[in-house]
Order: C-alpha cells, then sequence, then structure tokens
C-alpha cells in the first residue's frame, strides 16, 4: 500500500467527466500532484493513483460515472491502485460514495484540491472524504496548473451560481458565487501570454454576474482588460446567463477586437410559461431582444445554445415555442438535453410529467431541425475564406488538420505542412451539418 501513496513514486491517471470548469480543475490536480513529485500518465493500466473528476449535471453523467467506477472495482482486484473520486458527486455524495464503493480511497470536493498531496502521502489505509467550502475565493497559483494545451488556455474567473434554476444541481455542487480578483485573473493571462499562448477561455457557471472583489468592476471591464494583453489573438468566455448579459458586455465585445464574435447563451426553452417555471428571470421576448442587441452590435455573431426538452408540465404548446425559437433564432450549434431529475432541486418536488416517448421525439424532432439549419448555414459558407486557429491533427489521417474559427465551428483541412497552434487562412470547399472542410489559402 505504502509504496502508491508515496508520491515520489506516484504515476497518476484523471478521467475527466463534466464541463470546461471539470477540465480546467483536472489541469489543476495534475499541477498540485506533479509539483508534489508524483508524475502524470495517460495510461490507466501503468498508474498506481486514479483519479475521477466527475459531473452531476443529468442523469446520464452519473451513470457514466458509476460504470467506469465499475471498472476501476476490477482493476483494484487486480492491482494495487489508489482511487479518488472528486469533482461535482464527490461533493453531493461523498459518504454514499465511500460506504457503498469500499474500493474508493478518497473522495475531494472541488474546493479542497489543494489538500490533495497531503491526502495521498499522510493518510495511508485510511479512508478520506474532503469537501468542505470557504465562502472566499481560493486562488491556486498559476504554476500549480499542469495544461493540456500549449497553445490555448482556459482561465478560471468565478465558481458556484446563485440562482437556482429549478431544474439544476450546480449551485448544490458547487456553492454560492466567488468571484476571482481581477488582479489574479490579468495576472494569469499575462503569463500565458509569454508563454505563447494565443487564445483565452474565461470560465464561469454565470460569467456575467462576475464582480472584482476588491475594486467593484464587472464582467465587461474585464473583457476589456484582457483585450489589451500583448500577445493573446483570441479570447472567448463561457458560460453566460441571458438575464445577466448586459449591453455593456456586449459593447465590450464589439469593441475589443481580440473578443471573438462567438457567445454560447443558454435559452433552455422557448417558452415564457416554462422559462417562469425553470425560474430563468427572463422571457421569450427579452431572449430575443438580446439577440437582436447582439446582431445589431455584430451582425455575424456565432450564437449557440443549450435546450432542455419535456421540463415538467410542458405542454406541446410550450414544446413547439421552443421549436420556432430555434427556426428564428439560427443559432450556429446547439446542446440539447432531455429533461433530466436531479435531487434537491425544486422541479425535483414536481411529478417528471412528461412521458419519455414525447421527450424522446421533442429532441429528435428539435435535433433534426438544428441539423437542418446549420446545414444550410454551412452551406452558404462554401467559397468564403476564414481564419482557423489549427488545435489538432486527425488520428487516421496525419495529413488531416482540425481548427476552430471564431464562431468556434471545427474546420478541418488538408496540409502536409505541421500548422498545430498557428493561424491559418482556410477557403472553405465542402461541409456537413456538424463541420466544415476546406483547404489552405498561402
Ligand atoms: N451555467 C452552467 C450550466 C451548466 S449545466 C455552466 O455552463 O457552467 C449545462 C447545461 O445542462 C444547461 O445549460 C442545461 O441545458 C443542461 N441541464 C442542466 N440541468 C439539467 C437537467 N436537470 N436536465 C437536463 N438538462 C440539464
Ligand atoms: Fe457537471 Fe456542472 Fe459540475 Fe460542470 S459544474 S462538472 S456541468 S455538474
Ligand atoms: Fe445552473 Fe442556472 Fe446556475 S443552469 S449553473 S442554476 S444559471
Amino acid at each position: 500500500m505504502k509504496e502508491t501513496r508515496d508520491l515520489e513514486n506516484c504515476k497518476f491517471y484523471i478521467h475527466t467527466f463534466g464541463c470546461q470548469m471539470n477540465e480546467n480543475d483536472s489541469e489543476r490536480i495534475a499541477g498540485i500532484l506533479t509539483k508534489a513529485g508524483a508524475r502524470i500518465s495517460d495510461s490507466l493500466e501503468e498508474s498506481n493513483l486514479i483519479i475521477v473528476n466527475t459531473c452531476a449535471v443529468r442523469e446520464k453523467s452519473e451513470e457514466k460515472l458509476y460504470s467506469y467506477l465499475g471498472r476501476l472495482a476490477s482493476l483494484k482486484k487486480r492491482k494495487n491502485v489508489t482511487i479518488g473520486v472528486s469533482g461535482c458527486v464527490a461533493q453531493l455524495y461523498a459518504s454514499e460514495l465511500s460506504e457503498q464503493r469500499p474500493f474508493v480511497d478518497f473522495v475531494i470536493g472541488p474546493d479542497n484540491y489543494q489538500k490533495l498531496p497531503q491526502i495521498i502521502s499522510d493518510n495511508i489505509g485510511e479512508k478520506i472524504l474532503s469537501t468542505s467550502w470557504s465562502p472566499e475565493w481560493n486562488e491556486i497559483p498559476n504554476d500549480l496548473i499542469f495544461r493540456e494545451s500549449h497553445v490555448s488556455a482556459y482561465v478560471t474567473i468565478m465558481e458556484g451560481c446563485n440562482n437556482f434554476c429549478s431544474y439544476c444541481i450546480v449551485p448544490f455542487t458547487r456553492g454560492r458565487e466567488k468571484y476571482r480578483p481581477m488582479q489574479n485573473i490579468i495576472q494569469e493571462v499575462e503569463g500565458l501570454a509569454d508563454a505563447g499562448y494565443l487564445e483565452i477561455q474565461l470560465l464561469g457557471q454565470n460569467v456575467n454576474s462576475y464582480k472584482a472583489p476588491l475594486t467593484g468592476e464587472d464582467f465587461s471591464d474585464l473583457l476589456r482588460k484582457v483585450n489589451q494583453v500583448d500577445g493573446i489573438e483570441w479570447i472567448r468566455f463561457i458560460t453566460s446567463h441571458p438575464k445577466n448579459f448586459s449591453q455593456e458586455t456586449g459593447l465590450a465585445m464589439k469593441e475589443s477586437e481580440k473578443v471573438c464574435h462567438q457567445l454560447h447563451l443558454p435559452v433552455q426553452s422557448g417558452s415564457s410559461s416554462v422559462l417562469k417555471r425553470m425560474h430563468r428571470g427572463y422571457t421569450r421576448e427579452d431572449y430575443l431582444e438580446k439577440i437582436g442587441m447582439l446582431r445589431d452590435f455584430m451582425s455575424e455573431i456565432s450564437i449557440s445554445t443549450d435546450i432542455i426538452v419535456g421540463f415538467p408540465g410542458e405542454t406541446e404548446e410550450e414544446y413547439q415555442e421552443t421549436f420556432s425559437l430555434l427556426e428564428k433564432v439560427r443559432f450556429t450549434n446547439i446542446f440539447s438535453f432531455r429533461y433530466s431529475v436531479r435531487p434537491l432541486t425544486a422541479a425535483s418536488k414536481k411529478k417528471d410529467s412528461v412521458p419519455f416517448e414525447d421527450k424522446r421525439r421533442r429532441l429528435i424532432e428539435i435535433q433534426n431541425l438544428q441539423k437542418k439549419i446549420q446545414l444550410e448555414h454551412n452551406q452558404s459558407l462554401i467559397g468564403s475564406v476564414m481564419k482557423v486557429f489549427c488545435l489538432g491533427k486527425s488520428k487516421k489521417d496525419s495529413h488531416v488538420f482540425s481548427g476552430r474559427n471564431e464562431g468556434y465551428q471545427v474546420v478541418n483541412f488538408k496540409s502536409k505542412k505541421d500548422f498545430i497552434g498557428k493561424f491559418v487562412d482556410v477557403r472553405i470547399t465542402s461541409c456537413g451539418p456538424y463541420s466544415l472542410i476546406g483547404e489552405i489559402v498561402l
């Protein structure tokens, strides 16, 4: 047992479920452990410490976790490994996880990652649950982040959520909103620019409610400041809440040349009555007004969204309003989900009343509609030349590269030369509903 918990002899593997926030947290966990002497590995089999960073947002995310944990249980029968569970499910179900799954050695919540080296080295043979919350921002030094990419970086600006949308578990897993001091954010971005990073993605569950702890500056001020950092080419941010998305932020996007004209603005439903039951704090009309404002400011802005179908009590008429909203807005991309009951939430106290068959049909219908909209939009881009940030290459064909355009669409192109980490001009020659295909313009 002892050798697996000695950090110098520790080879660790992290499996991440969930959102970008969790991906960034996994980079922190990796940084904290590496700094303490452990080595990161991309092989599950060759590691003696396995950390599963979990997501609780939908029932399906939890199911995936439990099937993965089943795999780890059989691995542990064959090998001496330490198994830790972190993230949102860990925060919610620490004691259940530890009691019902004896192969789990420790459970750690999102506010406790700095304790990891100590937990791993000092508590040999003991089960540890560490899920305390601090109401203050907990700054993890920037050198304790082990980044996956050398060119595009996540920068967390806030944590938690105060909105309590009636379907959502996040306020229970991530706690109340805490904002990172503006100075620390800018310092991190400057450090990243010095290290050669070209793209920054500002992260938070609700970035538009950002308020700098010392100065009270808001998200639009932050965008303008990050825009001034030399060396960074593109700035994106996620996630925005329509209720908190202000005209000032729209203007800051328009006037800051590095901020991409791209926005993820989750609407959830096109029906004002459903939005009210979801506690979203805006109506269909408010949402459409914000879209109008954004398109007035930036005519070519690319907007994506999240949709939930089958929320408790959603009638056919209410669902049709979501359908018609998609037709009206013509999003560049959507992420759509069947409503899933989450413990502790207000909606979980109502009957999950929409039959599964209806939820299934509604989801398929909106996905088909969106597919048609995306195909039409992508076809209209054929022949145009666009700037693409090349981020990787195909596993099947080493001459096929993949990147994102300013609108965050996937663009694939062929090249003999390696362009990873570079901006290239690509002329679009063909497309599908979910990606564009083009050739390099030299
Ligand atoms: N503001 C958060 C939202 C996280 S949840 C963030 O991005 O950081 C991401 C999406 O999952 C939500 O926008 C919503 O569309 C979906 N979702 C959340 N709870 C859900 C539930 N109970 N059932 C189905 N989908 C849900
Ligand atoms: Fe999942 Fe939300 Fe946690 Fe992200 S913050 S991992 S989406 S539950
Ligand atoms: Fe969830 Fe709504 Fe907050 S979707 S993360 S409660 S804004």
